[in-house]
């Protein structure tokens, strides 16, 4: 019998956005350790397009092909966080059922979202998957997972305190929409950074305190920081420091973060309780992720690209957009 296809993306070589191709796949056959995802909706994240161009900085670029393949890629299907329905378990799986709601991240580099269906292990190191929250929708709980759990894993480390003084640079980005509503959840005052076109949004969001980074100087503010969260590498780690109160900490996306099915659990406690929103920018879908490449590849985007698989879901979503 003929194996039943699906459509997913892939990419044979490093490059431009035009080395994603849309194609047809066999759906993956699941172990009884592994769980088959309907896939409604994924994202498009920059380490995505840094995978894809292979643009690694020059003291990543050779542990970087060792990793993703030295010629050309060897895992083709990009995509690391994902929103669908549990179309089939294996019999060791224990926490999920079909038909459940899920939502979360492949394992590490393993990727693989960028397609109508992806099998994941239920339990492994750095795959994270939780129920999702019955309040949002499959765009939204898609683009949770990776900047959530970052967010959340770098102010941990950042040992945030309430009523500390926190500076979050790029807080409208995916990783920093999250680091603002968390932190103010800790109870921080949280002052941010971001460019002119982010104001409003940064106010929606709940920033006590806007530096618009085109006409103002970081130290505008006049304010000595507890903890400076970094989304951005744009800025000098000198200077920043230079922000801190005696005691103050710094943390940045540059460090490696931890995902945890722990910290996914407490997001979908947050989400549910509507103490955090996600921070969706527009929705392609997998025949356009080409132009949500160069989209994301721009460096401002507004929280989360999202890719629909439904053509329906992406238009209704950017006629009715939120933000
Ligand atoms: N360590 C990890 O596990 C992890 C996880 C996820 C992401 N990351 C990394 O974290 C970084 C951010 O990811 P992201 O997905 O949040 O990126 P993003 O969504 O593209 O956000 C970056 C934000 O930075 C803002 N920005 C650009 N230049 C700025 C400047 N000079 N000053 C202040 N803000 C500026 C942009 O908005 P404006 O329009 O306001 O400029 C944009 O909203 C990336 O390098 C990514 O690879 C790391």
């Amino acid at each position: 019998m003929p194996d039943k296809k699906m459509k997913a993306v892939i990419y044979e070589k490093y490059g431009s956005p035009s080395v994603l191709r849309l194609t047809e796949l066999p759906i993956p056959v699941i172990t009884s350790s592994e769980l088959l995802i309907k896939i409604e909706a994924t994202t498009v994240t920059s380490g995505d397009v840094r995978m894809r161009s292979s643009d690694f900085p020059p003291l990543y670029y050779i542990p970087g092909r060792l990793v993703l393949g030295l010629l050309k890629p060897k895992k083709q299907i990009l995509g690391h966080e994902f929103a669908g329905t549990v179309s089939a378990c294996g019999d060791g799986v224990k926490r999920f059922k079909a038909g459940d709601k899920i939502y979360g991240t492949t394992s590490g580099l393993k990727a693989g979202s960028y397609a109508e269906f992806i099998a994941v292990p239920e339990e492994k190191k750095g795959c994270v998957l939780g129920k999702m929250p019955e309040s949002i929708s499959f765009g939204e709980a898609a683009s949770v997972p990776i900047g959530g759990m970052a967010a959340l894993d770098l102010l941990l480390k950042g040992k945030i305190e309430q009523a500390e003084h926190v500076m979050v640079i790029g807080a409208c980005g995916s990783v920093g929409s999250f680091a603002l509503q968390i932190a103010r959840i800790f109870g921080a005052y949280v002052a941010v950074v971001c460019s002119s076109s982010k104001i409003e949004t940064a106010k929606e969001l709940g920033a006590d305190q806007i530096i618009d980074y085109q006409t103002q100087s970081l130290t505008s503010s006049g304010i000595k920081y507890d903890l400076i969260f970094d989304s951005t590498g744009k800025y000098r780690k000198s200077e920043l420091l230079s922000l801190l109160s005696k005691e103050g900490r710094f943390v940045s996306t540059k460090s490696l973060t931890a995902e945890k099915n722990d910290y996914l659990l407490q997001l979908t406690e947050w989400l549910e309780q509507g103490k955090i929103k996600p921070l969706i920018d527009r929705c392609y879908t997998l025949d356009t992720i080409r132009e949500a490449h160069k989209y994301v590849e721009s460096g401002h985007k507004s929280g989360s690209v999202v890719i629909a698989i439904s053509e329906k879901e992406a238009e209704q979503w950017n006629e009715q957009k939120r933000y």
